[in-house]
């Protein structure tokens, strides 16, 4: 899958630069073609001439060719590239790009690539568990860059923990997945709910929950980056959809969530529903704000709205594939089984409030995915956006 790949390799000053070398083999070996950019401290720790010689080609690491004074034009580089690699990337690079500080050549050619980007963070545990690391890792998360999570083990420090840069074999892996599943849904339209429904109770009020739609809107985009046309349906968040392959529908209530998927459906090929729809709703929207009186004890009429999921199970036409999310908090499995059941879902995908990590509101989700044969697969802790990928291959699968 690489190759002829054109890959750009950014290089920065960490003691992992030395895998840099291995990386830039195995990538040779896959046959793509490498072209290194590196920062000045990372010629401290890899000399350009060892970079030069496995990738065979000249390593750029100024504006201007030091020996004729021509200028090294970062954005026909970020325009020539199938997808940039920053590999090791330390703390002080990922903030400089989730900042767009462009004092050196490679963030320039970051900020000037239309290429997917991956990121492999390189850094001492304590820098790695930083919340300033951390903010500007999830930014660049928010952009739609790749974080290629570091491991866990020594550390140049002679510390034990997480930030060692992943190791090269594992990251060249990572990137020959993105390439088997980039164009597999092309021509395919696929419907997916995401964020909170809010219910109106009168002018200022609203029964809502904490949903963030952060879950749903990875999946759009990474089914959009698999080449799918989506539309997302999205109740209130505060969120954008940045792939042009996205078209999105705003919706507060249930209601308005339902008639927009209902007249959707019908035209794509698959549908994830992975908002958090309120099941009931006021009976009566009151006109003007309720006023407190006195009054001790206040009495809601709540009635059910239409379940979502139910209503296109039952109308799904063959070969439509229905995915379903459950968010539980007891007997997780059962309750998602049944569902999946009860809904006509091909697959379910289940997160346990009882699991740190899982959640609405945070960048990670701790899933498992049980189909419709019975079978279940539990995946670890992720990035919301690797968790998507990996409900968006399950989907893939079951289109084919
Ligand atoms: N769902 C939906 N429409 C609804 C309620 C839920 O489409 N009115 C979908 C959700 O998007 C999700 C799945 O159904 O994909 C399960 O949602 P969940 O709220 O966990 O299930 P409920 O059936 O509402 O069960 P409960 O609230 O009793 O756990």
């Amino acid at each position: 899958m690489l190759k002829n790949k054109k890959i750009i390799l950014g290089i920065t000053g960490s003691i992992a630069a030395c895998k840099a070398a291995y990386l830039i083999r195995a990538l040779v070996r896959k046959g793509a073609e490498v072209q290194v950019v590196i920062t000045p401290a990372g010629k401290e720790f890899i000399t350009p001439l060892t970079l030069s010689t496995l990738s065979r080609n000249p390593v750029i690491s100024d504006f201007f060719s030091n020996r004729d004074g021509s200028w090294h034009s970062h954005v026909e580089l970020g325009l020539w590239a199938d997808a940039m690699l920053i590999a090791p990337a330390t703390a002080t690079t990922i903030g400089k790009m989730a900042h767009g500080i462009a004092d050196n050549m490679l963030v320039t050619t970051y900020l000037s690539c239309k290429a997917p980007v991956f990121i492999a963070p390189a850094m001492d545990l304590d820098m790695f568990a930083h919340p300033a690391t951390q903010q500007n890792l999830s930014t660049l998360r928010s952009f739609g860059n790749y974080i290629i999570e570091p491991a866990e083990g020594e550390l140049a420090s002679r510390l034990e923990g997480k930030g060692r840069m992943e190791e090269p074999d594992r990251i060249v892996e990572q990137l020959e997945n993105f390439f088997t599943y980039q164009n597999s849904l092309q021509k395919k339209k696929i419907l997916i709910t995401a964020g909170p429904t809010y219910e109106r109770i009168d002018p200022v009020r609203f029964i809502g929950n904490y949903s963030s739609g952060k879950m749903g809107f990875a999946l759009a985009e990474a089914c959009a980056r698999r080449g799918a046309e989506v539309t997302l349906i999205s109740g209130p968040v505060s969120l954008s959809a940045k792939h042009p392959n996205i078209r999105r529908i705003d919706v507060e209530s249930a209601g308005e969530m339902y008639q927009a998927a209902i007249e959707v459906f019908p035209g794509v090929h698959a549908a994830i529903l992975c908002a958090a729809v309120a099941d009931y709703r006021p009976e009566a929207v009151m006109p003007e704000k309720i006023k407190r009186e006195n009054k001790e004890d206040m009495t809601l009429d709540l009635t059910a709205n239409k379940d979502i999921a139910a209503s296109l199970g039952a109308i799904r036409r063959k070969g439509q594939v229905l995915a379903g999310f459950a968010l539980e908090t007891t007997d997780e499995l059962i309750n998602a089984g049944s569902k999946l059941r009860k809904k006509n879902l091909d697959f379910i995908v289940l997160n346990s409030l009882r699991e740190p990590g899982a959640g609405f509101r945070i960048d990670t989700n701790k899933i498992s995915i049980l189909d419709n044969k019975g079978e279940v697969t539990d995946y670890p802790l992720k990035s919301k956006q690797e968790a998507a990928s990996d409900v968006v291959d399950k989907l893939i699968t079951l289109l084919k």
